[in-house]
């Protein structure tokens, strides 16, 4: 029945009701009528440098999910805001305050690089800010900075590396060199896979390290030749890994001493290093091939979206918004319960495109490390190099 047709002495009755829900609606707490807009999502990602393109794939990951749940999550609207960090931790606090303060975001999302997300992890617990970290894996940001409010949906810098380490023992490497960024990536990186090695008597005997983002290789790739380890790790990603397999391989090493790394030597990379990668063994919580319902749908929607192949920074991508959106999920859309929303971002499992994970107390994924091999422009799956590694959080009391 419509109740603008109301004619009897019901009407000013309806009337006054109609006044009185009116009345009553303008008095809620604002805070309801709040929660009613968009939810504002911060991306902090490098947009330019060395690790832009792992930036580009984070975001399109996320706006991916977001696209297939129709927009919304939980019911609300999604907004969008954008600070491309340069991977510069010099600059890291002021860009972070951009979205903190200027845009005034609910979500914090970023970043690549783990010296910009370290300055973003003290600024997300000073704020109070949600923190989804989509790939830097400082070691400390779920660690001695772990708190509530931050949860990543990548790794730990340990995590690949210490797979990679056991893995490289168990094929009787006993001397290794290795060689990367001194930041903490490339020097966490190496930590890992030295622990992993150790456990079955290798040793590295040399760590050579240059300053982020340089790509002067040559001297260290002679020291290399004259120590003639028994194998090589190295942490590079992006352009660097580009840069860098390809002057491995074209100094000659390649065919007499193995290069080993985590994945991120070769992820994204592969069609611009071409034959120099072809046969690398490396490992990561991701390979291109996983023949799962769950990932073919995932690089299927991607390639049509996008007309690119997927990478192991679009499903960290992905899977945050994943994250996102069972935290909101639990508290329907209201942000205001964040106790609530945190603690449910912390019970998820995860139905990632690399596979079913959890996420630990400290916020850190708890999944499998894969062992991969490149073969043409893929990283495909060999084996589980270790299953369900939890990284230690050493310094992490929640
Ligand atoms: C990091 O800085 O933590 C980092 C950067 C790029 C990667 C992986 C880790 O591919």
């Amino acid at each position: 029945m419509n109740p603008i047709r109301h004619t009897t002495a019901a009407a000013p009755k309806a009337a006054l009701a109609l006044l009185a829900a009116a009345a009553a609606l303008v008095a809620a707490p604002l805070t309801a009528t709040a929660q009613q807009g968009p939810i504002k999502i911060g991306f902090m990602l490098p947009y330019t440098g060395t690790y832009a393109s792992l930036g580009d794939n984070i975001e399109k990951g996320f706006r991916l999910l977001v696209q297939e749940q129709g927009g919304k999550l939980a019911g609300r609207e999604i907004q969008y805001f954008k600070v491309d960090d340069e991977s510069e931790p010099s600059k890291a606090t002021d860009n972070v305050a951009k979205l903190i303060k200027r845009d005034q975001v609910d979500v914090l999302v970023g970043t690549v690089h783990s010296g910009v997300a370290l300055a973003m992890a003290r600024a997300a617990r000073e704020s109070n800010t949600l923190l989804i970290i989509p790939n830097a894996g400082a070691g400390d940001i779920t660690g001695p900075l772990c708190s509530p409010g931050i949860v990543r949906s990548s790794f730990s810098n340990w995590q690949p590396a210490y797979a990679m380490g056991v893995v490289a023992g168990s094929k009787g490497v006993k001397r290794a060199m290795t060689i990367t960024w001194n930041y903490a990536a490339g020097t966490e990186s190496v930590k890992g896979f030295a622990e992993g090695l150790e456990k079955s008597g290798g040793k590295v005997i040399k760590e050579l390290n240059l300053p982020f983002p340089g790509v002067e290789f040559q001297a260290l790739l002679t020291e290399i030749a004259a120590q003639k380890p028994d194998a090589v790790y190295s942490f590079f990603a992006g352009g660097a890994a580009v840069k860098f397999v390809k002057d491995y391989d074209a100094a000659g090493l390649r065919r007499t001493i193995p290069l080993y790394g985590p994945g991120f030597l070769t992820d994204g990379t592969l069609e611009a290093q071409g034959a120099a990668a072809q046969g690398m063994l490396t490992t990561l919580h991701y390979a291109d091939n996983l023949d799962t319902p769950r990932n073919n749908a995932f690089r299927k929607s991607y390639a049509l979206t996008y007309k690119a192949n997927a990478d192991v920074y679009s499903v960290q991508g992905y899977d945050a918004a994943q994250i996102l959106a069972a935290g909101l999920a639990a508290v329907k859309g209201d942000m205001k319960q964040r106790d609530a929303m945190n603690a449910a971002m912390r019970k998820v499992t995860v139905d990632s495109p690399r596979g079913k994970f959890t996420i630990s107390p400290a916020g850190n994924p708890v999944q499998d490390i894969y062992l991969r091999e490149v073969k043409g422009n893929y990283n495909e799956f060999r084996s589980i190099a270790v299953k369900s590694l939890a990284d230690p959080a050493r310094g992490c009391k929640l």
